[in-house]
């Protein structure tokens, strides 16, 4: 940045910041709303596993978000055939919206002849077939293509190629082709008839968003193309830095993976051993295809690089009592044990000490892979209890729920073999923006009074503090614009989230968990395209809230009209955070009133204002809707709330 830039945003910040003072402080007033906060009205800690995430194998989440694989159908799921025709003719508008219409076939096109392509299904490398391409004249380019890769100039890259093949059909050629007709050319040298791994690595030298990618030889003779990688330099152990940075921000306590309704079809052990050779699969509950590169060990690194804890959903689905038993042995059991050894081989020998076990996904719903009536689910859910105790007995076990009949029942007949009961909270768009931004509160609300209903009517409970753990909630409406339930959410859904997390802390005796589903593109608080990223609007409140909101609430008594309004205290009792959501366009005036509690007139406070409430943030562009932090004088001063807005602020008690 120039000395001028410089000057022009640090002049830019404090214009931002006096604003901000100015719209937010006013001289008293006498026809504000006075809000009482008594800071002895304390509820039960806030527990910080409220702010967690959930990333599932679905759409753009892992594979095209996180995962920073930049190669589509690397290990051939598709077989490549001459009729190159990836999406299908699904004219489906709200499924092939935006960039990223999902792939029916394979994304691979052939360069040459029709007979220079044919798949190897007796000796594949992976999968069930690998590419094999031939020429017999030498006369031209032959091999394959895909387009649809995002290069930035200066940066590096790196990768491999897995080949076998004849000599004479050297060099295999990798050819990067920008939309102007820019070029980075390798050339791999050599080559055998055993399959054999060779690296790629360039620095890009122009900008383009849709690169082509070529392998092809000019040769005579025929090549084998096992699976090929290309990742940005950058990556950290294979997840994309530029996201992982947005997810530090967000500082999510516990990541609940890999499913959803993915994990009821899912086999765990495709996800482990060599990354190359691991199978492709079709996704057995979504669209897109399961490539296996992300699996237990890569889901453990991230863990590991965001610091934080794991939340393991188990396959209660069509997975069986055994596979489950042996996916924590895996985990958990010493190198000794004979899962545990598998997990040395691969490159672990410590245990990874998983804490949080999902028992199942909604198997409450006849959409879920291996659905049953409740009166056998309640067997396997205890079985499969029992088979994870018996592996670690300090798993935590979250069992499915679905307030109503099947809540009931889990707890009546299950409560023995769980420590948290798992609900599921989705809302959609409502015409009225107010309406809209209740929805989720209302729904929280009303999961917890049916808990509290069961603790008061079941014998099972009577003994027992089993909680909830709302192990996904969110927004769910309109077109997919970032692929497979791609959403994209407004400042009104993050006006909805704010005033949904002000909700588990008024019930935070009754919330354990919750998890925002999910993390990335898919319902996700993060965005990216295949070189961007940013927060959408409801990464915000909940960035916002994880790092600045207390963790002891002090209830507020009153309720106002358009406001919606918590306060808590920091664990030392030292800062007090009030926090006002306003869902009307017009501003608010409010005086806060501590009664005898004294706090120091100068504080700070974090906004979230746009006034339209359909504003939305794109991936890579400037932001319309962002957190603004500034100072604030308490003294003598009534709040203006701007219409729309979220504010957080935060004072010293003196
Ligand atoms: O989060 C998307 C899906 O919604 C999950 O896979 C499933 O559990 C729920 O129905």
């Amino acid at each position: 940045m120039t000395p001028r830039s410089t000057f022009i945003r640090s002049l830019t910040i404090i214009l931002i910041s006096f604003l901000v003072l100015s719209t937010c402080t006013t001289p008293q007033d006498e026809t504000a709303l006075k809000v009482n906060i008594d800071i002895l009205k304390r509820g039960a800690p806030i527990e910080k596993y409220i702010y967690g995430q959930f990333i599932e194998h679905l759409g753009k989440c892992i594979y095209g978000g996180i995962w920073a694989e930049m190669i589509e159908d690397r290990k051939f799921y598709y077989p490549v055939t001459w009729d190159f025709d990836p999406f299908g003719s699904d004219n489906d508008p709200h499924w092939n919206t935006g960039p990223y219409p999902y792939l029916k076939a394979s994304p691979w096109q052939v360069i040459g002849t029709e007979e220079t392509i044919s798949m190897d299904t007796i000796n594949p490398f992976t999968g069930v077939h690998t590419p094999v391409i031939s020429s017999s004249d030498g006369s031209g380019k032959f091999g394959i293509r895909q387009g649809g890769l995002g290069l930035l100039k200066d940066k590096s890259y790196q990768g491999r190629i897995i080949l076998a093949g004849d000599e004479s059909i050297l060099p295999v050629n990798i050819q990067l082709l920008s939309r102007a007709n820019e070029l980075i050319k390798i050339t791999v040298n050599e080559i055998s008839s055993d399959y054999t791994s060779y690296p790629i690595s360039f620095n890009s030298t122009f900008d383009c968003d849709s690169t082509v990618l070529e392998i092809f030889s000019e040769g005579q003779g025929k090549f084998r193309i096992g699976t090929i990688s290309l990742m940005p330099s950058d990556n950290i152990k294979g997840w994309r830095k530029d996201v992982v940075d947005l997810m530090q921000e967000l500082n999510a306590p516990v990541y609940r993976w890999p499913g959803g309704n993915f994990v009821s079809g899912y086999n765990w052990k495709d996800g482990i051993g060599d990354r190359d050779r691991r199978p492709p699969r079709k996704n057995p509950a979504w669209k897109g295809v399961e490539h296996n590169d992300v699996g237990i060990h890569e889901y453990m690194d991230l863990m590991e690089i965001l610091d934080t804890e794991p939340f393991i959903a188990v396959n209660t689905g069509l997975g069986t009592v055994e596979e489950v038993a042996e996916e924590i042995e895996y985990c958990n059991g010493g190198p000794e044990t004979s899962m545990g050894k598998l997990r040395a081989q691969n490159g672990r020998e410590e245990p990874y000490k998983v804490k949080w076990w999902a028992v199942g996904n909604e198997m409450y719903g006849d959409w879920q892979l291996g659905h049953m009536p409740l009166s056998e689910y309640v067997k396997k859910h205890n079985a499969m209890a029992e088979a994870i105790w018996d592996k670690d007995p300090d798993a935590k076990l979250i069992a499915v729920g679905a307030v109503g009949e099947w809540s009931e029942t889990m707890l009546g007949e299950s409560s023995e073999h769980m420590d948290l009961l798992s609900e599921h909270i989705y809302v959609q768009e409502l015409d009225n923006v107010q309406k809209h931004a209740l929805q989720l509160k209302e729904s929280i609300r009303r999961v917890a009074d049916a808990h509290r209903k069961y603790r008061k009517e079941l014998i099972s409970l009577s003994d027992k503090n089993i909680r909830i753990a709302l192990d996904e909630w969110n927004y769910w409406y309109g077109d997919y614009i970032y692929g497979e339930l791609g959403v994209r959410y407004h400042h009104k859904d993050a006006l909805g989230v704010a005033i949904g997390l002000h909700e588990f802390f008024r019930n935070s005796d009754i919330y354990f968990m919750a998890n925002y589903a999910q993390t990335v593109n898919v319902i996700g608080c993060i965005k990216t395209t295949n070189t961007k990223s940013g927060f959408a609007a409801t990464g915000l409140p909940l960035k916002l809230y994880r790092n600045h909101f207390g963790t002891i609430p002090v209830f507020i008594d009153e309720e106002y009209d358009d406001l919606d309004i918590v306060a808590s205290l920091d664990p030392n009792m030292n800062k007090i955070t009030v926090s006002i959501v306003n869902i009307a366009q017009d501003n608010k005036s409010i005086s806060l009133d501590f009664g005898t509690t004294s706090i120091r007139p100068d504080g700070r406070q974090w906004l979230i204002h746009n006034s339209d409430p359909e504003a939305y943030n794109m991936p890579g562009d400037e932001p319309n809707i962002r957190i603004e932090e500034a100072n604030i004088s308490l003294t003598e001063r009534t709040l203006s709330i701007p219409g729309y807005s979220i504010l957080v602020i935060e004072a010293e008690i003196e």
